[in-house]
């Protein structure tokens, strides 16, 4: 059995990578704030196992223990592989700094970044005794390379994901630990985030209209385009420990 930690599975590309990754041979454990019943349904059609966790990664306090819950499901003598793949993003605020909510600034932080690399800290705990293949993936952005108006805050939190995973794959490295971890960069994806960044006032955010562009021209990937590429790289791609990718970069055959 391949097991397969997922966050941000209630919609979008999440959901998306969930749905491509049932299978009969798969456990997956999925998290977001809404429970997504669609998925429950599918993975019981398919003779897949999934287990639904209604979280809020915000309780960064509770994901130490949320874990441990997960991790008393996995039977670890019988486990081919485990997989966690930190996807669950907020891109809000939308604004200069200056005028960005305190909380809002938080959440993005707490969202994008504390949780992914707790989630990674307990995940590292918890599979010590495990010997066979560990995974880690966080689902980044371009927007962690490049600077945008108005995105200081998510810019800032995918930049610090792709430090974290490099920083986290030397440790594991020197170690000489099965842990392999990964941050990668889906693309531009057609989901609610992007449906919230082109409903931004442009004064808040100068680029909306090469967004809006984006969406006239037929440019946008499928959440289902993108999770395919990303569920080929999770299941054959041999990378780097702590390498930062962009799929943009690869190619792939249809
Ligand atoms: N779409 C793009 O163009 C694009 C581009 C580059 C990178 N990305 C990255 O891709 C990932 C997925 O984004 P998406 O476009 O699919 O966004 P989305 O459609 O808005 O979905 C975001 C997911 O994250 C979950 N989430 C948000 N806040 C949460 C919280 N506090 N606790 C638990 N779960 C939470 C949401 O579930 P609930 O609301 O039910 O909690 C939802 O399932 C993100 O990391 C994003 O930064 C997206």
């Amino acid at each position: 059995m391949k097991y397969f930690i997922i966050t941000g599975t209630s919609k979008g590309l999440g959901e998306a990578i969930a749905e491509q990754l049932i299978h009969p041979n798969h456990h997956l454990f999925c998290i977001s704030r809404t429970i997504n019943t669609k998925l429950i349904t599918k993975a019981k059609t398919m003779d897949g196992k999934l287990n639904y966790f209604e979280f809020d990664l915000n309780n960064v306090q509770q994901i130490g223990e949320l874990m441990k819950e997960i991790f008393h499901q996995i039977d670890l003598n019988e486990a081919e592989a485990i997989y966690l793949i930190n996807n669950a993003g907020i891109v809000t605020p939308i604004k200069p700094i200056d005028k960005a909510d305190h909380e809002e600034v938080i959440a993005n932080i707490q969202v994008n970044l504390i949780a992914p690399m707790l989630l990674t800290s307990s995940f590292i705990q918890l599979t010590e005794s495990f010997s066979q293949e560990k995974r880690i993936y966080n689902i980044s952005s371009g927007a962690g390379k490049k600077p945008y108006y108005g995105w200081s805050a998510y810019s800032s939190a995918k930049a610090g994901i792709d430090m974290f995973t490099q920083c986290v794959g030397i440790e594991q490295e020197e170690r000489h630990s099965t842990v392999k971890i990964i941050s990668v960069a889906p693309g531009v994806v057609e989901t609610n985030m992007q449906e919230a960044i082109r409903s931004t006032d442009i004064e808040d955010f100068i680029y909306k209209e090469r967004f809006v562009q984006m969406k006239e021209q037929g440019t946008l990937q499928t959440p289902e385009a993108a999770a395919k590429k990303l569920v080929h790289i999770f299941l054959h791609e041999e990378l780097q420990n702590g390498q930062v990718i962009d799929i943009r970069d690869f190619s792939f055959e249809n």
